[in-house]
């Protein structure tokens, strides 16, 4: 018992300042609190000698006030002597933060570790110790009389035990319903089913523990913004280990995660608009757990958003096939973490198209057919809203009324962004049925812009010219949309 005691001590004597190793032994033959308490066989003075404090020449009366120079009892632990007794819990950040707090007296060797005690007082802990007698004090994380190191294995904030400590209030309902009722208690059942949670159990200090998402004396509501779990600065939190090559190097995955991220459409919709109902890391990764509660991988949380996007896929030919070949659902075509804004180039044979990654424009590919009717049926609305909104200018310039025709193109958009979602079903009549208005309108648009040129030359030049200009027309407008099917096949 004694020697190793010993062993403890020494080495912390070592690495303190010569200063301080000469007071603590200086200090201790004439701390009565000490010697009296160990006289009287108290197992908190067992406990206090392997306290940092206790090597770091903290006597009793440090925190406990009174006169640690006199034998008697009653005048050592005299309240008049600035003798406390056992502090009150609304008392302990202060009783902490004589040392631990920002412009308070130092401790003796001009040591003070920054502001511990400010930070706790204004968070969401310090605030529930304000409004009640039980609420979290710094003992509740640092234990008492047998404080160590933080980086000590045995320190009860180690990332290996932080969770459990943590977790003594977070995972019981009784006591956490006294202070907010609404407020899950399944933060740790549920971190021991992520990554993070069963490396952190098999003793990996490395991934993330409650306080690398929470911080540790700052802690704020989940809803502040100053919250580094708060949707916009979640990235950050994450990005911390997740794009340190070095703190990751050994893990065997990628570090560009924040990088894509922040590049992609719900990155810059998140980071760069504040558009809250975009996805952060935490939205497909789940906050404790490894996937959001419902979502059974993933690669299937894109659908939590973009329902109608996930149903017509599920119904498609290539949920079975991609299923079978183990391939991430929207992921192969979208990206996780780099999702760009689609485009019809994505479908086709060109260099920017997905299904070539796949199928090739040959007979032999069932698909090829499909793949190129989709593409066709949407160049055919883009190129034709283009080419009735050219005819409408023209017949404008000319000082023709089109502007029923030229508002009508409007509702255009409508069936080429539903014939986008219907993309997801990989075959070609459902998107030319969501296109079909919109070919109908663009084709009445034509319709209306000639007839107005139409009229327009009638009127001047008689229906010889007028016939030969729309005929020039029309053939004009055939040769260009047979050209883009042409391009559509490239
Ligand atoms: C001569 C012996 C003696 C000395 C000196 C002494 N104590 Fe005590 N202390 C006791 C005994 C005995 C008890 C428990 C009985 C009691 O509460 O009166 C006690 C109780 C305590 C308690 C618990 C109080 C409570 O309300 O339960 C604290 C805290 C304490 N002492 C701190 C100190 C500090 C700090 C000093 C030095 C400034 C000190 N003691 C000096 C004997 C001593
Ligand atoms: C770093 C500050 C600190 C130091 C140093 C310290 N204590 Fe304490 N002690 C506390 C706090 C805080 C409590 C209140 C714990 C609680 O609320 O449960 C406490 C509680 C106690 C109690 C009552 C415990 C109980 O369970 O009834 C006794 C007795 C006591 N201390 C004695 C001592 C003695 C003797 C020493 C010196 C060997 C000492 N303390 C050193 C902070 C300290
Ligand atoms: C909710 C739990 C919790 C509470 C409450 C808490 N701490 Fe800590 N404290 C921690 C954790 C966790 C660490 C280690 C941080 C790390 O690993 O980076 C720590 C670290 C420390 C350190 C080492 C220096 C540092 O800043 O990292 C000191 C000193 C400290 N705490 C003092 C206090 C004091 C004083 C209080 C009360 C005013 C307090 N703590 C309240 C969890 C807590
Ligand atoms: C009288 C000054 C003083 C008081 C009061 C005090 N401490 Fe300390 N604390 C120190 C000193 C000195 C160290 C040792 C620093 C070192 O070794 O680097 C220390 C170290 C610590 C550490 C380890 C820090 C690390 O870097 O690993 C923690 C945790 C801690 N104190 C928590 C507390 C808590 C909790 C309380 C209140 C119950 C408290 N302290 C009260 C002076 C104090
Ligand atoms: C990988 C990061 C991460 C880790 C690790 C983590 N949390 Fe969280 N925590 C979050 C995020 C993100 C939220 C939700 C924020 C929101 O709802 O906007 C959250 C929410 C919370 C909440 C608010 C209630 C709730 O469940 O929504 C509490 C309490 C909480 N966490 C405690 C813990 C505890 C205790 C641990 C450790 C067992 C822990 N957290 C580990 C990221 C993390
Ligand atoms: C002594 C009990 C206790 C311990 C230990 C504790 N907490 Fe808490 N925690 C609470 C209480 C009480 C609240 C306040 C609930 C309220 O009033 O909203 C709270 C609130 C929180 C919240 C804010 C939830 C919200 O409202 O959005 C987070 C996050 C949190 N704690 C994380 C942690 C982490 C991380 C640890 C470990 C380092 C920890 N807690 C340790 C009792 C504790
Ligand atoms: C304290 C550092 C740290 C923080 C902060 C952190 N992680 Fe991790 N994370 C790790 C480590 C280390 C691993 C383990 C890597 C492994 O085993 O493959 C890991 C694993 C993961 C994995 C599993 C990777 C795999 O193996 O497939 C995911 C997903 C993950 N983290 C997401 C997140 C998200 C999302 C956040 C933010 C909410 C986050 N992490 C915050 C360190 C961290
Ligand atoms: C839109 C959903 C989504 C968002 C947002 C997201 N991820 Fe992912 N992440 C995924 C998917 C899907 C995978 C692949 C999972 C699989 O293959 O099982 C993945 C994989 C990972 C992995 C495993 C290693 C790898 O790169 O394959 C890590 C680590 C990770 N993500 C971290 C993050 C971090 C950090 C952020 C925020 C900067 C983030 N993720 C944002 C969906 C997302
Ligand atoms: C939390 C909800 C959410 C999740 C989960 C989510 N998204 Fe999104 N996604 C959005 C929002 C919101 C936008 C719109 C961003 C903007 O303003 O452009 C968007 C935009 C997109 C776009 C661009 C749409 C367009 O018309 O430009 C694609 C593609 C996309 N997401 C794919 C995915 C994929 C693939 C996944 C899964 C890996 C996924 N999303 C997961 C909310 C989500
Ligand atoms: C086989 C490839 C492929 C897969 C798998 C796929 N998509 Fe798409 N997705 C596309 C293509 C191609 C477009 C572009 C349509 C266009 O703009 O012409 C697109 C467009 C989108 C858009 C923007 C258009 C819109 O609907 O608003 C979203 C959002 C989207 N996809 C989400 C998803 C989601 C969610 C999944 C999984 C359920 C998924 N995609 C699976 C190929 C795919
Ligand atoms: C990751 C590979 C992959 C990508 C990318 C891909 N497909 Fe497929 N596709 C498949 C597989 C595998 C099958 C199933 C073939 C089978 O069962 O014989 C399939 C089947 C099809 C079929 C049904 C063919 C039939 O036999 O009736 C169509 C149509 C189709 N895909 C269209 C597309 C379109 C459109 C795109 C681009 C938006 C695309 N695919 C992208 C792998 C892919």
């Amino acid at each position: 018992m004694k020697k190793s005691l010993l062993l403890l001590v020494i080495p912390a004597l070592i690495g303190f300042s010569n200063a301080a190793a000469a007071q603590t032994q200086q200090k201790k033959p004439v701390d009565k609190c000490f010697s009296c308490h160990t006289d009287i066989g108290d197992d908190k003075v067992a406990d206090y000698t392997s306290d940092v404090h206790y090597k770091a020449g903290v006597t009793c009366a440090d925190c406990h006030g009174g006169d640690p120079t006199v034998e008697d009892q009653d005048a050592a632990m005299d309240p008049k002597k600035g003798y406390i007794g056992i502090p009150k819990p609304s008392a302990i950040p202060q009783v902490c933060g004589k040392c631990h707090g920002a412009g308070k007296t130092a401790f003796k060797t001009n040591f003070h570790l920054n502001d511990v005690m400010d930070q706790f007082m204004s968070s969401v802990h310090g605030r529930a110790l304000n409004e009640r007698s039980d609420g979290p004090t710094c003992i509740s994380c640092h234990g008492i009389h047998n404080i160590v190191e933080v980086q000590n294995s045995k320190s009860p904030v180690y990332p290996t035990n932080v969770t459990k400590t943590c977790a003594k209030c977070h995972s019981n309902p009784d006591y956490m319903k006294k202070f907010s009722p609404g407020l899950p208690v399944d933060q740790y059942e549920k971190y021991l089913t992520s990554v993070h949670g069963e490396r952190n159990k098999a003793g990996d200090p490395k991934p993330a523990t409650c306080v690398s998402c929470h911080s540790n004396h700052l802690i704020r509501p989940v809803k502040d913004p100053r919250s580094p779990v708060y949707p916009t600065n979640i990235p950050q939190t994450c990005a911390k280990c997740h794009s340190n090559k070095e703190y990751m190097a050994g893990y065997h995955i990628p570090t560009d995660q924040y990088a894509n991220y922040k590049e992609s459409v719900h990155g810059i919709a998140l980071l760069q608009n504040s558009d809250l109902s975009a996805p952060a890391c935490n939205s497909c990764h789940g906050n404790h757990g490894a996937v959001p509660p419902g979502v059974s991988s993933v690669a299937s949380v894109c659908g939590t958003c973009h329902q109608a996007n996930a149903d017509l896929f599920d119904k498609s030919v290539h949920k079975e096939a991609f299923a079978r070949a183990k391939l991430p659902g929207c992921v192969v075509c979208h990206s996780n973490h780099l999702v760009r804004p689609p485009n019809d180039a994505m479908i086709g044979f060109g260099t920017d198209a997905v299904c070539g990654k796949c199928h090739k424009d040959v007979p032999a590919d069932s698909a090829a057919g499909a793949i190129l009717a989709i593409r066709s049926t949407l160049d055919s609305l883009t190129n034709g809203r283009k080419d009735a909104e050219t005819l409408l200018s023209h017949a404008e310039q000319l000082g023709m009324d089109v502007s029923d025709a030229s508002y009508s193109l409007r509702d255009v958009n409508q069936s080429l962004v539903e014939a986008r979602v219907q993309v997801h079903l990989f075959t070609a009549g459902p998107v030319k049925s969501a296109a079909e208005p919109g070919l109908k309108i663009v084709a009445e648009a034509q319709k209306s812009a000639l007839a107005a040129v139409n009229e327009y030359y009638f009127r001047r030049h008689g229906l010889g010219v007028a016939t030969l200009i729309i005929t020039l027309l029309a053939v004009l407008l055939f040769l260009k949309i047979r050209q883009i099917e042409r391009k559509s096949r490239q």
